[in-house]
């Protein structure tokens, strides 16, 4: 009995001395160590595609700031290092220049797949190239996951809904969507990647996440790529004539980047066989018109708006259905616009692309 007592009492020693360890030493690296429901929160290593860009840049800062180790591939076709320098001296963040058209390893527990241009000028630039980032990097990363055993997240699109006639957009409805027109490399590239996903999951047990991410802005994003909060931002603030493709009267919903990354972390971490797919949108619809008069009046500008005429296949209005978000994650956005709207132009104020 003694010798029991004795043998467990050195035992518990021995679990709190690792536990107050494993805080200490992370606590010098400088980590945030988080508890979550009063345990430690496990770090994980995550390969982060497109992290360079726009939206990845965004993600790995969140998950390094959660306590992660962070892998971030990319090709800079579109995105940068300036994205990515807050994070270049972490010791838990990595850069890797590849192409996620050619296969990738790594040791990982969860990848986010989000190489792929997302603007129409840089998408249209290269079109095979673009469809072939879709296809043959869902592949790549799909392949890397089955392997591994690791979790993959596919960042879709809401054009995977083309010219949508049903509104606004569920997860169930199939879309409208041209296979041979302008718009088709990525649009189609997408849908591919979705089947694929699916395809990996039914056949090869590959634990799968698709959202369906919709019109998102803030900091970070490339000016005049032609996405249209980041150009009215900038011609507004040169005072410039504000371009109106159509007559402005199309709808758009506008997400902040900080919404759309906290949906992402919470479908990753949703039960094994829920695979989506999920919208992830702000279901507030605005006009393109209206943004611009919003724009203009909130940065106090002499801008006038210019009508041009609509580019092929443009979709006349997209709003995201996010029931399904509401209830398996328990998410829908929290950011206004005019909040997220003031957050960027402080953003575009303060960067060298203003003139
Ligand atoms: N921003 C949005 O509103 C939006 C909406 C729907 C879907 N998405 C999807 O989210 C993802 C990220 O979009 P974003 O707005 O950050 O775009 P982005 O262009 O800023 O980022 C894409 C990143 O992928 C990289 N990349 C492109 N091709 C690559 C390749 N072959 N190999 C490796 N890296 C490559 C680019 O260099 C860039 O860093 C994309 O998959 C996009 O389709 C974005």
């Amino acid at each position: 009995m003694l010798i029991f007592l004795f043998w467990k009492i050195t035992f518990l020693k021995i679990v709190y001395i690792n536990q107050i360890g494993y805080i200490c030493n992370h606590k010098q690296n400088g980590d945030s160590v988080s508890l979550v429901n009063n345990r430690i929160h496990k770090m994980k290593r995550i390969l982060v595609s497109g992290g360079a860009g726009f939206i990845g840049s965004h993600l790995c800062t969140r998950l390094i700031n959660d306590g992660h180790e962070v892998i971030c591939l990319d090709n800079f076709f579109t995105g940068s290092k300036d994205n990515i320098a807050h994070l270049m001296g972490n010791h838990h963040f990595e850069v890797v220049r590849h192409d996620v058209t050619y296969p990738y390893s790594a040791e990982v527990d969860e990848i986010y797949n989000l190489a792929c241009p997302a603007s129409p000028i840089h998408y249209q630039h290269d079109p095979i190239q673009t469809a072939k980032t879709s296809v043959m990097g869902a592949i790549n990363m799909l392949g890397l996951a089955m392997r591994l055993d690791a979790k993959v997240l596919q960042a879709s699109t809401s054009e995977v809904y083309g010219d949508p006639i049903v509104h606004p957009q569920p997860e169930y409805y199939w879309g409208n969507v041209n296979p041979v027109g302008y718009r088709s490399c990525y649009d189609e590239g997408k849908r591919c990647a979705e089947t694929l996903f699916m395809d990996y999951h039914r056949q090869n047990d590959v634990r799968v996440k698709i959202i369906r991410i919709f019109n998102t802005y803030g900091p970070r994003m490339l000016p005049n790529d032609g996405r249209v909060v980041s150009n009215f931002v900038l011609q507004a603030l040169n005072n410039e004539d504000i371009t109106i493709y159509g007559d402005g009267k199309q709808t758009r919903s506008f997400q902040y980047i900080d919404d759309l990354i906290e949906g992402m972390i919470r479908m990753m971490e949703t039960e094994d066989d829920f695979t989506g797919p999920v919208n992830l949108g702000n279901p507030n619809e605005f006009s393109i018109q209206e943004l611009a008069e919003k724009i203009i009046a909130m940065t106090d500008s002499s801008s006038k708006i210019v009508f041009k005429s609509l580019p092929n296949d443009d979709p006349k209005q997209r709003q995201p259905d996010i029931t399904l978000a509401r209830k398996k994650l328990g998410w829908e956005p929290t950011i206004e616009l005019e909040d997220g709207l003031s957050r960027m132009i402080e953003y575009f104020k303060g960067s060298k692309t203003n003139k």
